[in-house]
């Protein structure tokens, strides 16, 4: 049977290839656009704070829980947490309807990063500071141009899973990743030494504790669980195509702290530009794409970094969405027998429409609200702080109270090759913490309590 199974199914090429594609995954507009406009609207140092331990204490772990069921199940993500417990199914099946969500307006924003690249060459950058908020807020509420880019950037992501995880995905999240964190790097030195900067680096450091209430811990829950592509079963389903010596433990470190350090970084290019430049640090959606283009137009050969910066979102954007698409597509290629190509063209088309109303609530839907929402951000709501937390938490039970110890510990050990003490820790975590972090948190968050 698992002869059967691995002929027809992908497998990633080499353990590198791997840890590129789930690091693909895990760093993209979660960190370089969300993280930092979720800790500008939620108060500077205390959300990064929070932040921080939520990553620490819940986040690593679940890495490794959805590393586990995917590896052990060597299927589409319903079916491996069918292979767990048979009730357990629903993670995926809620995975599967999360990943429509999460495509349609990630593909949005996705596009944004396309006109920001273009427009660095045509003039972006003589804007003065305060016009950089009026361009971008004229450009996302444009009821066309935002939807042509919104198609390229879904196209060259269904493009890419068509094609298959080895010839695509792994090929693909090869190079660009490094040349974005240098690129990272030198903005952040310009944004630093800014005159008047230093206000925001005390800003984004300094937890002001007042600042901490329930709603802080939701939305660094749902931040967490975001960035890390967790909670979504895109993690089960790359682990899928996993040979069974690999070190999970391992790459789930390794991918958190990058995932961690790339969003922080993020927050050290932004928050200073804002504060030197006098802008508004909880501005929302645009802040990526207001405060940058101002310390562009500051740096020697500034119009180049921001058009390879812009450039370089895009393909970290890109190597985001591509986890997304692939989830439902797995499922629907092995459950309903459709090839590849056109499993991704349809969960793509119905994505894309969703995003046109995405699009449209920055706009000419701005007006249009559910429960005091624009359908952006009832999208995000429903995605990041009920589906991710609903998904996490069901991972965690499925874990740590129907998967045998033994079985689940054996699977990231490698059978106890590897790690033993660290995956018992886990393994306690799971069971005991997690859940019960997350359940206190989704009952705040839901106004239970
Ligand atoms: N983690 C991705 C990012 O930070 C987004 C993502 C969410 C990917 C959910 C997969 C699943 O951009």
């Amino acid at each position: 049977m698992s002869d059967n199974v691995s002929t027809y199914r992908d497998s990633f090429k080499s353990s590198i290839g791997f840890v590129l594609a789930t690091a693909g995954s895990a760093v993209g507009l979660g960190n370089l656009w969300r993280f930092p406009y979720m800790t500008g609207t939620g108060g500077g140092g205390a959300f990064v704070l929070v932040y921080l331990v939520v990553m620490l204490v819940v986040g690593v772990s679940l890495l490794l829980v959805e590393f586990s069921v995917g590896r052990n199940g060597k299927a589409n993500a319903v079916d491996s947490y069918k292979k767990i417990h048979p009730a357990m199914q629903w993670i995926g099946y809620l995975g599967f309807f999360s990943a429509f969500i999460f495509l349609s307006y990630f593909s949005v924003v996705g596009g944004w990063t396309i006109h920001y690249a273009i427009k660095s060459l045509t003039g972006l950058l003589s804007l003065a500071p305060d016009q950089m908020g009026g361009a971008f807020g004229g450009f996302i509420g444009n009821p066309v141009l935002p939807l042509i880019y919104h198609l390229f950037f879904m196209g060259a992501t269904v493009f890419i899973i068509a094609n298959g995880i080895s010839g695509g995905i792994e090929k693909y999240s090869k190079i660009l990743m490094p040349a974005l964190f240098v690129m990272i790097l030198i903005i952040l030195v310009r944004s630093v030494t800014l005159p008047g900067a230093f206000e925001g680096v005390v800003w984004y450091l300094k937890p002001d504790f007042t600042k901490i209430n329930g709603s802080t811990w939701v939305a660094a829950l749902g931040q967490v669980f975001f960035s890390l592509s967790v909670g979504m079963s895109g993690m089960v389903t790359y682990a899928s195509y996993l040979k069974k010596n690999e070190n999970l433990i391992k790459t789930a470190v390794q991918v958190s702290l990058t995932d961690t350090l790339v969003a922080i970084l993020a927050g050290f290019m932004i928050f200073p530009a804002v504060f030197a430049f006098g802008m508004e640090p909880g501005e929302g959606v645009g802040l990526l794409f207001i405060s940058l283009p101002a310390v562009f137009a500051q740096m020697p050969m500034g119009t180049i970094f921001s058009f390879i910066f812009y450039v370089l979102v895009f393909v970290a954007a890109l190597t985001s969405a591509i986890s997304i698409l692939e989830m439902p597509v797995a499922y629907i290629i092995e459950k309903k027998n459709v090839g590849r190509p056109k499993a991704a063209f349809i969960v793509g088309s119905i994505s894309f429409v969703l995003g046109i109303a995405v699009s449209f609530s920055f706009g000419i839907w701005g007006s249009f609200q559910v429960f005091g929402m624009n359908i952006f951000s009832l999208f995000d709501y429903l995605g990041s702080n009920i589906s991710l937390p609903l998904g996490t938490l069901g991972a965690s039970i499925a874990v740590g109270w129907l998967w045998k110890k033994q079985g689940a510990v054996s699977e990231i050990t490698n059978n106890g090759e590897l790690g033993v003490s660290i995956a018992n820790l886990w393994f306690f975590l799971v069971k005991w913490i997690v859940p019960v972090f997350i359940f206190i948190i989704f009952l705040k968050s839901v106004g239970i309590i």
